[in-house]
């Protein structure tokens, strides 16, 4: 959850540090801080509570910090309220030793009482501070700080990445990973570690990825990387095929805007490269045909919105390939005891790849027998790599916290699989298969329809921005597609919204139904449009004002009932709600516009959850 970048060259590092921790605020933004060091001031330390903006102006932009070498943090609170002193990095009772750390170290009071009782005082309330304390506790007795590192990384239990910088050892940092994401970037004359590339794009392509256990002597001209007996080991090099307008806002308001509005070109190339000659083909997938036709079940794990496209695939999958397909919280099933064995497959979504509740439940799946099968959008990451299979969804980096772009590319290439499933198992009518790959390929240009007509979503947004809760209707696809249309509206303006299956209103939540309350209608599944139209006229007897959202040919005949409707174009039932789901996030996102919210980084939250 927390940003981790660092630098070893000949330019000024705090500059550079602060930058890369810009790309790296969507990750956690309560504080952020640097360490640096330089022969004639020593190793200092500069950190912050709140945005960014507020260490660069203690630092003058990084300007009044010497050196060419240092680590920066931005953090997203686990232990310990974000206030300047629990702020990364932490520094050793000695001052010598500046560490910081994404992750969450779960042994850390077991170490904090044992350095207490040998006489170390400490600062903060974190865990981070047990690793700065407890290594320079081991250094003083060994004298070799690399030794002591691998004694603590020994000693510590639970999930790190970590940026170690000590005034004794100035021209070479160390970093270290388990279970939370570090890179390396080479540079010309330069190098980095950073939890993420963003951070580093501007100034190289060129990196590695850290594996579990691995640690990292960083400095100007070289990076030395070794496994977790201390043995040297060669990485594998990858370049980034993204530069960095890609990660940034390009004249936008927000990155949010800017991702809503990339849509169309991020599904087109998720889609475009794997049809070829009017068929869906998944080079990238070895998955043998005689396995997929004896599979007995399929399940999905994901959390959040990823979680959401999995309901979605739900219907979807079921309907195509005619096998059992269970969707489940990444955070209960790694705790459940799900039925799962070799023949099932298990789809884990994750735009990020390191959310750890989706890692522990691949983990688990694994571990029960199962093939993993990821859909993924950053490449190289923990989920990525620890799958048997991965389809990477080419949505770009996605900065916003809130996700649009993934979230489309990742219904898109769940549904292509399903396709892909049900040809091999033989469910699929030719008929049925090309009509589907013609509604596929024109996907893109019907999401650049909606993305031009904002007209009525917007005025809709200021009609009913200060109601304060939301309710969001819709049967099968559509209740699939109001869990997270009711999603992006909490998360980005804090306006309390349910989704409920239409079908269950009069079971319960009906009763919150009164003179105003705002109800939004999915009606794009147009099967059930009557019965949709039934629980409609059911919450506007009962008061409620309702926006109603169905397809285009279907306006007219909603207009007799609903004044507010919104309407999208008709694609292939199951691809409907790739385009329901446009209308649904400007939506969230004009209202949280007009409740003035910091819609990029909404409070409590970060991008990638890499804690339990
Ligand atoms: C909501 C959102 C989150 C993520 C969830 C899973 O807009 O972005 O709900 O979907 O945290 O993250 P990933 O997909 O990275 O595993």
């Amino acid at each position: 959850m927390c940003g981790i970048v660092g630098f070893a060259g000949t330019e000024q590092a705090a500059p550079i540090l602060l930058d890369g921790l810009k790309h790296l605020e969507y990750r956690g933004y309560d504080s952020a801080g640097v360490a640096v060091y330089s022969p004639s001031s020593g190793l200092q330390v500069k950190k912050a509570k709140g945005r960014l903006e507020v260490l660069k102006g203690l630092t003058d932009d990084g300007r009044n910090m010497e050196g060419t070498i240092g680590i920066g943090h931005t953090r997203w609170a686990t232990h310990g309220e974000p206030n300047d002193v629990n702020s990364h990095p932490h520094l050793s009772q000695d001052n010598k030793i500046a560490v910081v750390h994404n992750g969450i170290i779960e042994n850390y009071v077991e170490i904090k009482e044992f350095l207490l009782s040998k006489g170390v005082c400490f600062q903060s309330e974190t865990d981070t501070e047990v690793v700065a304390q407890l290594l320079a506790f081991y250094y003083r007795q060994d004298g070799d700080l690399m030794m002591s590192v691998y004694r603590v990384l020994h000693r510590i239990e639970g999930a790190y990445a970590l940026g170690i910088l000590c005034a004794d050892t100035p021209c070479s940092f160390i970093a270290a990973r388990k279970d939370a994401p570090l890179l390396l970037g080479y540079g010309k004359g330069c190098n980095f570690i950073a939890s993420d590339v963003t951070a580093i794009i501007k100034h190289t392509r060129e990196v590695s990825f850290m594996e579990d256990g691995e640690v990292a002597l960083v400095t100007s001209d070289s990076i030395t990387v070794f496994d977790a007996l201390g043995r040297k080991i060669d990485k594998e090099h990858s370049f980034v095929e993204w530069d960095i307008s890609a990660a940034e806002k390009g004249g936008y308001a927000h990155f949010m805007f800017k991702e809503i509005m990339e849509q169309p070109d991020a599904v087109r190339k998720t889609v475009a490269p794997r049809i070829k000659e009017d068929r869906i083909v998944f080079d990238e997938l070895k998955l043998d045909e005689a396995y997929i036709r004896d599979m007995k079940k399929i399940f999905i794990v994901a959390c959040g919105s990823s979680y959401h496209v999995g309901m979605v695939g739900k219907y979807n999958l079921e309907r195509l390939i005619r096998i059992p397909v269970d969707v489940m919280l990444a955070s209960e099933f790694r705790y459940a005891d799900p039925l799962v064995d070799e023949g099932t497959l298990v789809i884990v979504i994750s735009q990020s790849g390191e959310t750890l509740d989706s890692m522990a439940a691949l983990r688990k799946a694994r571990d029960l027998g199962a093939r993993i099968l990821s859909i993924v959008n950053v490449v190289g990451s923990s989920i990525a790599r620890e799958s048997d299979h991965v389809l990477y969804t080419w949505a770009g980096p996605e900065i916003a916290v809130a996700t649009t772009k993934a979230y489309s590319t990742q219904l898109v290439l769940l549904d292509m699989l399903g396709i892909w499933l049900a040809d091999i198992c033989g469910r699929i009518s030719i008929e049925e298969y090309s009509s589907l790959l013609e509604e596929l390929k024109r996907l893109p240009e019907k999401m650049e329809m909606i993305l031009k007509n904002t007209e009525d979503i917007q005025y809709f947004a200021s009609r009913y921005f200060n109601h304060d809760s939301v309710f969001y209707i819709g049967r099968n696809l559509d209740y699939a597609l109001g869990l997270e249309s009711s999603l992006k509206l909490k998360e980005i303006s804090y306006v309390h919204s349910e989704a409920y299956a239409s079908g269950e209103l009069k079971h319960g939540t009906i009763s919150l139904i009164e003179n105003g309350t705002l109800v939004i209608a999915l009606s794009t599944f147009l099967p059930l449009f009557d019965k949709e139209l039934s629980n409609i006229i059911e919450v506007k007897s009962r008061g409620a004002d309702v926006i109603a959202l169905t397809t285009c040919d279907m306006a007219e005949e909603l207009k007799k009932t609903v004044h507010n409707v919104l309407c999208i174009p008709r694609t292939s039932l199951i691809f409907q709600p790739s385009l329901g789901i446009i209308p649904m996030q400007l939506f969230a996102y004009y209202v949280a516009l007009q409740r003035g919210c910091d819609i990029d980084k909404p409070r409590n939250l970060a991008k990638s959850v890499t804690v339990e």
